[in-house]
């Protein structure tokens, strides 16, 4: 991202007033939602941050001075450190797509989703009650808090966090920050016997568990319920599961060890020569034998880089990374019914421990770009092009949800989504096929096939509308590329993997 798009976008934290004014939301008679005046009540209301499932264990009245900034942390615990800055977690409430967002949603439903949203991109800042709308910032609003809630998802949030608290919740399962924070001298991990002169120190078994990310990777409405977000869920059925391999083993360590863990189906910790052992910290008296990365790379390569923040680069390169080692493609090319060829192209999701895409499916855009040449240069099929707005063609075959509210008009809005209208993401270890037809001319000798498999965080136009029109290009990343050669019947006569790793 140029310098000039950066400052363009760091201005442009907040958004527009008139139409989010002019969204009305209402409960339909068959969501578990009363209705008490002009509030909406969900089932979790009587949780203390309601909406959202977050709480302060035995209902502590919580401070900013309960909580510690993790420049703090960063004396003794460098390698967490770095890992942790420039990750999402880190910028998760500074992040101006989701402060769009969020003021939207402020706007719109007058305040009742503060708790909700704030509650997984900024837990110290709901738990203190010190997150502040400002409608004068930027052009439309945004949200303000003191820094040690600005840090997003910190140390402290996770390692204060003692219990879950999603036995209380509609659904059962973990999700809208099911999390108990108990901040103060005692930091819970993973560690047995560890000694700290800093802290106290507490093993948790929580937190080698992916019920533990489960409690913010895991989104339900507030009022109609709907799993607007369900990657826990999606995990929790998975072949990775079964083997016990949770987030942290693809999440916490390298790419290149998240590879091996979903090739060999093995935990990080049972790989051999994973190389990631040392010291918990710096001054520790013992090794550990695997010291946990914290980077928390999944495929945004946008908003820490924008941001400026420290480690950004870094991130961004182990997103891409990671985006170019999820997939696999295959394709196959065949005489169909009126002697028209049809081609088939696999895509496989070979390393993701849950769908891909996942969490944000009807905004993250995952699609197959195909062209067909034949030897005299003349192109037989074309699909999912970029145009030059910088969008993808509407004929595309996208892999992903489309998200429509509850009188079935498309929506990316969180709180007004009801339900999903296709359902196209693709399993852990499954695949799906995208199907095209064309003719082969009778004079071709040959003809050339080349794939690609694409990856936008956003589309353009969800871009333009949250942070204004040419704030931002959203940049694309080429996933995966195949290329194949066959002849007039259909034998491959030369084939290229384009793969960039
Ligand atoms: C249960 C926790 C949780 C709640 C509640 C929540 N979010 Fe998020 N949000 C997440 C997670 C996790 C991601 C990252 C998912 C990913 O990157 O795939 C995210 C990502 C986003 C993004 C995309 C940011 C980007 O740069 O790509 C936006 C926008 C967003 N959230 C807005 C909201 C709004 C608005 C609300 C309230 C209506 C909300 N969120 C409530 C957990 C939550
Ligand atoms: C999103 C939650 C989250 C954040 C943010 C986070 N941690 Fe952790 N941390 C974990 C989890 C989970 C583990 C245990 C992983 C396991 O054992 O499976 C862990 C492990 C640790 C350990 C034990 C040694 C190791 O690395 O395995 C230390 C020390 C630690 N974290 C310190 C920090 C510091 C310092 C920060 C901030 C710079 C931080 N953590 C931020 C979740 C988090
Ligand atoms: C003065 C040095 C120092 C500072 C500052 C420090 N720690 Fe630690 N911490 C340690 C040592 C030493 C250990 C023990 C490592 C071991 O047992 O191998 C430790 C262990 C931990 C553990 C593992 C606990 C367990 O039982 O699994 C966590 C989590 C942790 N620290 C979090 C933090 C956080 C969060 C901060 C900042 C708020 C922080 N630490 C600041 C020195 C420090
Ligand atoms: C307190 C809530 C919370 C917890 C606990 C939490 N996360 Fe997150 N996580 C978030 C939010 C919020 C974001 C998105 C920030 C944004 O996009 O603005 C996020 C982003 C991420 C991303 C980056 C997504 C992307 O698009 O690149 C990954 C990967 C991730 N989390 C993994 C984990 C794992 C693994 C754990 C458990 C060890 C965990 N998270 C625990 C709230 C949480
Ligand atoms: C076997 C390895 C593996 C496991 C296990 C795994 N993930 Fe992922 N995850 C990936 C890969 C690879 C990507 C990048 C491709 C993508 O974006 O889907 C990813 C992407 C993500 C993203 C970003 C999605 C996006 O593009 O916006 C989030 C958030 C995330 N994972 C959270 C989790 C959580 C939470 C768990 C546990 C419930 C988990 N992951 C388990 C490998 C894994």
């Amino acid at each position: 991202m140029k310098t000039t798009q950066r400052n363009r976008m760091m201005l442009v934290i907040g958004l527009f007033g008139g139409l989010a004014a002019s969204l009305m939301y209402s409960a339909g008679a068959d969501e578990p939602t009363k209705v008490e005046g002009d509030k909406l009540v969900a089932p979790s209301m009587t949780q203390p941050f309601a909406p959202s499932m977050l709480a302060a264990a035995n209902n502590r009245k919580l401070s900013v001075d309960d909580f510690e900034d993790p420049q703090k942390c960063k004396t003794c615990h460098p390698r967490q450190f770095k890992g942790w800055m420039g990750s999402m977690h880190s910028v998760a409430f500074k992040d101006p797509v989701f402060q769009a967002e969020w003021a939207l949603a402020e706007k719109a439903m007058g305040g009742q989703l503060l708790n909700h949203c704030g509650s997984c991109h900024t837990p110290i800042g709901i738990a203190t009650g010190t997150v502040k709308f400002d409608p004068s910032l930027g052009k439309h609003g945004g949200f303000t808090a003191p820094k040690v809630a600005a840090e997003g998802v910190s140390c402290d949030v996770c390692h204060t966090a003692v219990r879950t608290t999603h036995a209380q919740s509609a659904s059962g399962d973990p999700g809208n920050a099911s999390l108990a924070l108990n901040p103060g001298e005692t930091k819970y991990g993973p560690l047995q016997n560890s000694v700290s002169g800093y802290h106290e120190t507490q093993y948790s078994e929580l937190h080698t568990k992916a019920e533990f990310c489960g409690s913010c990777h895991n989104i339900f409405h507030p009022f109609n319920q709907f799993p607007i977000e369900h990657t826990y869920d999606e995990w929790k059925v998975s072949p990775y599961a079964q083997a016990g391999i949770p987030c942290q083993d693809c999440h916490m360590v390298p790419v290149e060890t998240s590879m091996r863990v979903a090739d060999e189906m093995k935990r990080a910790k049972d790989l051999e020569e994973h190389g990631l052992g040392g010291k918990a910290a710096t001054k520790a008296k013992r090794e550990q034998s695997l010291v946990h990365d914290h980077g928390f790379v999944g495929g945004n390569a946008v908003i820490a880089p924008a941001l400026g923040v420290e480690n950004a680069e870094e991130h961004k390169i182990e997103a891409i990374k990671r985006l170019q080692n999820v997939a696999e493609l295959d394709m196959d090319v065949r005489t169909g019914k009126g002697g028209a060829q049809e081609l088939r192209v696999k895509v496989i999701n070979a390393r993701a421990g849950h769908h891909l895409p996942t969490s944000l499916t009807f905004i993250r855009q995952i699609w197959v770009d195909v062209t067909v040449t034949d030897d005299q240069g003349k192109v037989l099929l074309r699909s999912g092009e970029l145009g030059a707005d910088n969008r993808i063609d509407e004929e595309a075959f996208v892999i992903g949800n489309k998200s429509v509210d509850k009188y079935g008009k498309a929506t990316v809005n969180p709180w007004e989504i009801a339900r999903f209208e296709e359902m196209n993401t693709i399993p852990p270890k499954g695949y799906r096929t995208a199907k095209y037809a064309f003719k082969l001319p009778a004079d071709a000798k040959s003809f050339k096939v080349d794939v690609k498999l694409n990856y936008m965080s956003y589309d353009q136009a969800v871009a333009d509308k949250l942070l204004g029109k040419d704030a931002v290009k959203v940049p694309m990343v080429e996933m995966k590329a195949l290329s194949r050669t066959y002849d007039a019947a259909l034998k491959v006569v030369e084939l290229r993997n384009l793969a960039q790793r």
